[in-house]
């Protein structure tokens, strides 16, 4: 079995990366074509929450779902109930759930159809699937710097992280791939959206932390240790300076499932 990239993170993500991931989810929740209180929904690689927080602010009855059990453990007492497992092989029976949500997820996938496919049959007739993938166009100088200064203090981008970056993200990194994909799996009422997002991310601290938060990062955090990390991020934060509000593009779909 390979090895869980996110089996360091759970922290790091939640303290971290959900500055951005947070408001996206919300967005995404929002979007739904129906209200979803009191409905069964299945928040897939729920990672440490953000998607599952949104649908219980809508009052939605969650099930989370993920491969990492470190990001499931995150603060798990007062989560919804979650169970380890994979988007391919979700142990659930057809039509289990209401509706489904996929937060940046099936951009994991070298087959995103397949998670679709498999999003389709655990969820009834006439349910929603929501999704989101990062645009193959979201570009930032600001985070740019943090990982051309990490390179140079000798972070190194684990091999996962390059392999994802290469084979599966850029498959749902258009609306044009992402509506393909929920297609082939034979979803309907297809709407596909790319759109910048306002995260409220305006200060290079919110930034770097945002960043680091990432696992790609965990490994050599650890390594460099607690005093090392904190030197960087600071010299991180300096060398970006100024940055205008950091509105990375997001690609959104809203499918059904006939
Ligand atoms: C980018 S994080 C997103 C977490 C969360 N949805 C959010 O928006 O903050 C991706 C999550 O998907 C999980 N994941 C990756 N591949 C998966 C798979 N095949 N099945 C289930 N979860 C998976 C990871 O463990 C991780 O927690």
């Amino acid at each position: 079995m390979r090895a869980d990239p996110y089996a360091r993170s759970g922290r790091r993500w939640a303290e971290g990366a959900e500055l951005v991931y947070r408001p996206i989810a919300a967005e995404l929740v929002a979007a739904s074509p129906h209200p979803l209180a009191g409905r069964i929904v299945l928040d897939v690689g729920a990672g440490t929450g953000a998607a599952s927080a949104a649908l219980s602010a809508h009052h939605a009855r969650t099930l989370a779902v993920d491969l990492s059990a470190a990001m499931l453990a995150w603060h798990a007492s007062a989560r919804p109930p979650c169970a380890v497992a994979d988007v391919l092989a979700l142990p659930l029976a057809a039509g289990s759930v209401d509706d489904s949500v996929a937060a940046f997820v099936l951009n994991h996938l070298t087959d995103p159809e397949s998670g679709f496919f498999e999003l389709g049959r655990v969820t009834r007739p006439g349910g929603v699937i929501l999704a989101t993938a990062f645009s193959n166009d979201s570009r930032s100088q600001a985070r740019d710097t943090i990982d051309s200064l990490a390179k140079s203090a000798g972070w190194q981008p684990p091999g996962w992280y390059v392999e994802l970056k290469v084979a599966a993200a850029p498959i749902l990194g258009s609306r044009e791939g992402m509506a393909a994909a929920a297609s082939a799996a034979g979803l309907s009422g297809i709407c596909a959206q790319e759109r910048p997002v306002d995260v409220g991310v305006t200060e290079p601290a919110q930034l770097v932390r945002y960043r680091l938060g990432h696992p790609a990062f965990a490994e050599w955090l650890e390594e460099i240790g607690a005093s090392r990390a904190g030197a960087f991020a600071a010299e991180a934060e300096q060398a970006i300076g100024g940055m205008p509000p950091y509105r990375p593009v997001v690609i959104f779909l809203s499918a059904l499932r006939p």
